[in-house]
């Protein structure tokens, strides 16, 4: 049932609130990690680990994508590769390594082959981070973190994603604790966990300046998605948003990758989305935009609202009461909410787009 929404794309986009604060019932409690909730034999896994592999595909590879940044801000090294690719190589696995898929339908055919074939690699065990409880990838996994995005039916996966980056989160804050981090250092990020389903409500706020925004879209071929940092998984997911229901052509690149080769795409008729969070690398991030201005592309920015934006032409639309270890999950829901609009107008099929399924059980 759709209810108010015209697709079941925008109602999932919409119950992101709820179905994050859902996946973090029980979890968190007043500032507190609640680690009981994992289970005895997820918490003595990670009490072995001293790294990770991430294996997935698609928009749950993204997700993977940004915890690396995450782990990697613990002290955990961390690798993450698409399944496909993962199965057909010779890994080389380090001791104390935890074997992590990230899947929505838990039946992806070649996150499930990866799974089958690190069994006798040397990991320490296996850990999936799933939102279907009675999936093949739960069953097979040694232990699992669920998602509880409830059943997601556009086949353009929105509050799988959001969800699946806060159980991460919550694994980076569990092994954080093994890293020797107190319960004092934790409460910050647990409060700004805390808080993501109001931020999102926020952004949420924001539908129709991004319906707006969206018109610019409906005669383009093509667009560019940049971002730095965790942004870069973010700007990838933003382009599978947007390719994938509006059939633009869009591409992802890390911002600074721009002069080496992508720069030469550049000109009037070319959009170029970014978000634009206050982080360390902002200076980078807009000296990197100001090349885009010079060769005429056009800018849709998401940015914060202690961020001064000193370009000379763009659009932009601006999120408060950003923190920045929850922010790659809060900028997602801009971009989705674009993808859809871009598809709205363009009269696309949202949420059967053609050629795809929901749940790839073939290689
Ligand atoms: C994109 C999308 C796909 C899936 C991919 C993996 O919107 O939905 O890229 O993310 O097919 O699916 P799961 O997460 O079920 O393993």
């Amino acid at each position: 049932d759709k209810g108010p929404y015209q697709h079941y794309m925008l109602k999932e986009i919409f119950e992101q609130p709820g179905v994050v604060a859902e996946t973090l019932e029980g979890r968190i409690y007043k500032g507190r990690l609640l680690e009981e909730s994992f289970g005895y034999e997820t918490r003595e896994l990670l009490d072995q680990t001293r790294q990770i592999h991430i294996i997935a595909c698609g928009t749950s590879y993204h997700a993977g994508l940004v915890a690396r940044y995450w782990f990697e801000d613990i002290g955990i090294p961390c690798m993450v590769e698409v399944a496909s690719e993962y199965r057909y190589r010779h890994t080389v696995v380090p001791e104390g390594t935890l074997f992590v898929t990230i899947t929505q339908s838990g039946e992806t055919a070649d996150t499930l082959a990866a799974l089958r074939g690190a069994k006798d690699k040397g990991y320490l065990g296996s850990l999936v981070v799933c939102n279907v409880p009675e999936s093949s990838l739960v069953r097979e996994s040694d232990v699992a973190l669920m998602t509880r995005a409830g059943t997601e039916i556009g086949v353009a996966s929105t509050k799988a994603f959001t969800t699946q980056l806060v159980a991460l989160r919550l694994l980076v804050l569990a092994m954080a604790k093994r890293m020797g981090y107190t319960e004092d250092d934790l409460r910050g990020y647990i409060e700004e966990l805390h808080s993501l389903p109001r931020q999102m409500e926020v952004v949420l706020g924001l539908n129709e300046s991004i319906e707006q925004m969206a018109r610019s879209f409906s005669d383009k071929e093509h667009a560019l998605f940049l971002g730095r940092g965790p942004f870069y998984p973010i700007a990838m997911e933003g382009a599978l948003k947007l390719k994938e229901i509006s059939y633009i052509h869009a591409e992802a690149y890390p911002a600074g990758e721009l002069k080496h080769g992508p720069l030469a795409l550049v000109d009037e008729k070319m959009p170029v989305i970014c978000a634009l969070p206050n982080d360390p690398l902002l200076d980078k991030v807009l000296s990197n935009l100001q090349e885009v201005r010079a060769r005429d592309g056009e800018l849709f920015l998401f940015s914060d609202q202690e961020v001064k934006i000193e370009l000379d032409k763009y659009q932009s639309l601006t999120l408060s009461d950003i923190h920045p270890s929850t922010a790659p999950i809060v900028y997602t829901v801009p971009l989705q909410l674009l993808a859809y609009h871009v598809a709205l107008i363009k009269g696309t099929d949202v949420d059967q787009p053609r050629n795809l399924a929901k749940s790839v059980t073939v290689e």
